[in-house]
């Protein structure tokens, strides 16, 4: 079984990114590590961060490891959040606190349209690769569904009339950006890993 460390805390992007994967792969926290400090992402985009945060637990670790960082673009406020979708309303990460001045900046928009884009930095034997994926939808008057985290209760993907939070993990996955991401790396570690 092959070892990664997953430059995560957040639990449901762990079992998100463990059910693509499958078992030939073993995900370890950085917190597994013994790295405890929240690490750090200051960069103006979503490859700068997620190459920042795979990095700094490469420098420290020396081992295999990969990071995400994820942003959700919304065409009626230029591509806001978008990289600071964490903090987009406060200093943390308050998800309810972020959809309600999501659901208020977008009051009166002429259109919804939204993209949530995720960026992977894998470093695997030193050498660092990037991987994207991306799924279109839009940003829903009311919050519904309580699965997943962040913005899920208001992302409506293209073609389907359920928010992400009233889908399955397994149902997200299959269309989200995160999952798309993730299945292009698992098909570059299949091949690079045997
Ligand atoms: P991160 O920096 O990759 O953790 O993502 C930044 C922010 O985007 C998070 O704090 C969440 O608010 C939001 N986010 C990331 N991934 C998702 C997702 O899959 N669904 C909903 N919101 C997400």
């Amino acid at each position: 079984m092959t070892e990664l460390i997953f430059a995560t805390n957040n639990a449901h992007k762990l079992a998100e990114v463990e059910a693509v994967l499958g078992d030939r792969f073993r995900l370890l926290t950085p917190r597994d590590c013994g790295i405890t400090e929240e690490i750090p992402e200051e960069q103006p985009t979503l490859e700068g961060n997620a190459l920042q945060k795979a990095r700094y637990i490469h420098e420290r670790t020396g081992r295999d490891c990969f990071a995400d960082d994820t942003g959700l673009e919304v065409e009626a406020l230029g591509g806001a959040p978008g990289v600071h979708s964490a903090r987009y309303a406060t200093d943390g990460h308050d998800f309810a606190a972020n959809n309600r001045l999501l659901l208020r900046n977008l009051a009166g928009a002429s259109t919804r349209r939204a993209r949530f884009r995720t960026v992977i930095a894998l470093i695997l034997d030193g050498r660092e690769s990037l991987f994207q994926g991306a799924v279109e939808g839009r940003i829903a008057e009311t919050e519904a569904g309580c699965g997943g985290f962040g913005y899920d209760p208001l992302f409506v993907p293209e073609g389907c009339d359920r928010t992400f939070a009233e889908m399955t993990d397994e149902q997200k996955n299959a269309l989200s950006h995160r999952g798309r991401a993730v299945r292009k790396l698992a098909e570059y570690l299949h091949n690079r890993t045997k």
